[in-house]
């Protein structure tokens, strides 16, 4: 069977240079509000991987990672809002300087739950990475303390963003085009 692999892909929104680019500002934004002490990392896989790798080269901190992963039912385009943990940490947080690191917050509702759930382990702080924020499907108040990149409201692609798991592989950000 033919897989029409460039058919769906849209037109380059964000190139890698760009991308780079923000993940060298934030890690070093990360670097300078955490001088002196030790962060943990923790990957919401899979989306975050590639974004993850760029931001944890540029912080000159002790730093370590780990990865939660967690499922909103489906694989639909669009969040059904019940959030289940398919994979937990490796380690205990707590104590711990913790950055979430997420491909995009759509609803809020992922990050919502997770934050929550972090929070509940005693961490010494919880904050938000996130490589893009699509605040017109937001369902709640949920702010990322540091965003890459604000997208219009369209299904994106690439970069980690995957539509039905493909597309991750894309070396930019892009939107699926129907
Ligand atoms: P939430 O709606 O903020 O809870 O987002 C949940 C998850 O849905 C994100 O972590 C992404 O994996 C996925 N998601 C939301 N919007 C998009 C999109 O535009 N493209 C690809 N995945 C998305
Ligand atoms: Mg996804």
């Amino acid at each position: 069977m033919n897989s029409n692999y460039k058919e769906k892909i849209g037109t380059v929104m964000i190139t890698q240079e760009e991308i780079l680019k923000r993940a060298e500002e934030i890690g070093e934004e990360i670097t300078k509000e955490f001088q002196g002490e030790e962060v943990v990392l923790v990957g919401i896989l899979k989306g975050a991987v590639l974004w993850m790798a760029d931001v944890l080269k540029n912080i000159q901190l002790d730093c370590s990672i780990d990865f939660m992963a967690c499922s909103s039912y489906g694989s639909s385009t669009k969040s059904s809002g019940v959030v289940k943990i398919l994979k937990d940490l490796d380690a205990s947080v707590e104590g711990k300087h913790v950055i979430i690191v997420e491909d995009i917050v759509d609803t809020g509702i992922t990050l919502e739950y997770l934050k929550q759930n972090l929070i509940s382990r005693n961490p010494k702080s919880v904050k938000i990475c996130t490589l893009l924020d699509k605040p017109s499907g937001r369902k709640n108040d949920l702010q990322a303390d540091y965003v890459g990149f604000t997208v219009e409201d369209k299904f994106i692609i690439g970069y980690g963003l995957d539509y039905d798991q493909k597309y991750r592989n894309l070396p930019y950000i892009s939107f699926l085009d129907n």
